[in-house]
């Protein structure tokens, strides 16, 4: 499939002031000269504030981090999961067609997305509020046939459930991800066979009850989400909290915010990582020549210059 920008282009891009310092705190995770390794999440944030990728929003990013547009177009268009075309209002649902799923029924949901949003993928519905694309797997096959819509999974559909969910995003609502004949997860579907004694402890799985008190299966992201996200982790057990400590408080005023904080409960900050392989230990195991060709070749950031 050819990947190029769409002939339809709006005039600028910006980032919201909290997704601007929210890029700023990814941006400093880095060493020092090698902000450009930062370019995936900060095209996925521009994806995330607007839905797919324009142009301007490419150049954009690739002037935050300092780097050539056509190093950050490379990367925009390389990957599948960002947008080069405008997606629907409410959601672009993503039916996966890999074999479980196409054995399962993927072939009949498919055929919902062309006669209730548009004959062909990637076109938006005569009212923009849908598009839709057939995607590779997406890693719940145990639950197929299943489509991502927005952020979440939306498993054990057919094509009746499937038509019910465009017509509920439709009208506002948000219904509740996960398995939609009543799955807690991923047991047999005709009932558990062992364990069964676990039955019915709790309503949903940890995924969908994360889902529905994030709120953000369909949501576009301004950067003022960072208070949901903090108050789900603040009622979790201190070691996650503390995993996450970076990612929810940013001071704008400082250039460089997870600079010595700790990106995991080991402690080790992404400052102290080594660039090179020059400072790592050689391993007791490494075979005899393998740590002469590796020096060879240093390991590189996107910020390098070559
Ligand atoms: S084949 Fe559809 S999720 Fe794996």
């Amino acid at each position: 499939m050819l990947r190029r920008l769409h002939p339809v282009q709006p005039d600028s891009f910006t980032f919201t002031p909290a997704n601007l310092a929210w890029a700023r705190a990814q941006m400093s995770k880095y060493p020092e000269g090698r902000q450009q390794s930062a370019i995936i999440p900060i095209l996925w944030r521009a994806q995330e504030q607007e839905g797919w990728l324009s142009r301007p929003a490419i150049e954009y990013c690739a002037d935050l981090l300092g780097m050539a547009h056509i190093r950050a177009l490379e990367v925009a268009t390389f990957y599948f999961m960002f947008q080069l075309q405008p997606v629907g209002k409410i959601a672009n649902i993503q039916i996966c067609g890999t074999t479980t799923c196409m054995i399962c029924g993927a072939e009949a949901l498919i055929e919902v997305c062309k006669r209730k949003i548009a004959p062909t993928p990637h076109t938006l519905s005569a009212d923009g509020k849908f598009s839709w694309e057939e995607v590779e797997c997406l890693g719940a096959c145990a639950n197929a046939p299943m489509a991502q819509i927005g952020k979440d999974y939306y498993e054990d559909l057919t094509p009746e459930s499937l038509e019910a969910l465009i017509d509920r995003m439709s009208a506002g609502e948000v219904p509740t991800p996960g398995s939609q004949t009543g799955r807690f997860a991923s047991e047999p579907a005709a009932g558990l066979t062992s364990l069964a004694e676990q039955k019915g402890q709790q309503e949903r799985n940890a995924s969908v009850t994360l889902a529905a008190e994030l709120g953000e299966t369909l949501k576009r992201i301004d950067g003022t989400e960072v208070p949901i996200l903090t108050k789900w982790v603040r009622q979790q057990p201190k070691a996650a909290a503390d995993d996450r400590s970076g990612e929810n408080t940013v001071d704008e005023s400082d250039p460089h915010p997870s600079e010595n904080r700790p990106v995991d409960s080991t402690g080790v900050t992404k400052q102290e990582a080594p660039a090179s392989s020059a400072a790592r230990p050689v391993s007791a195991r490494e075979p005899a020549g393998a740590r002469a060709d590796e020096d060879k070749t240093e390991v590189r950031g996107e910020g390098d210059k070559k």
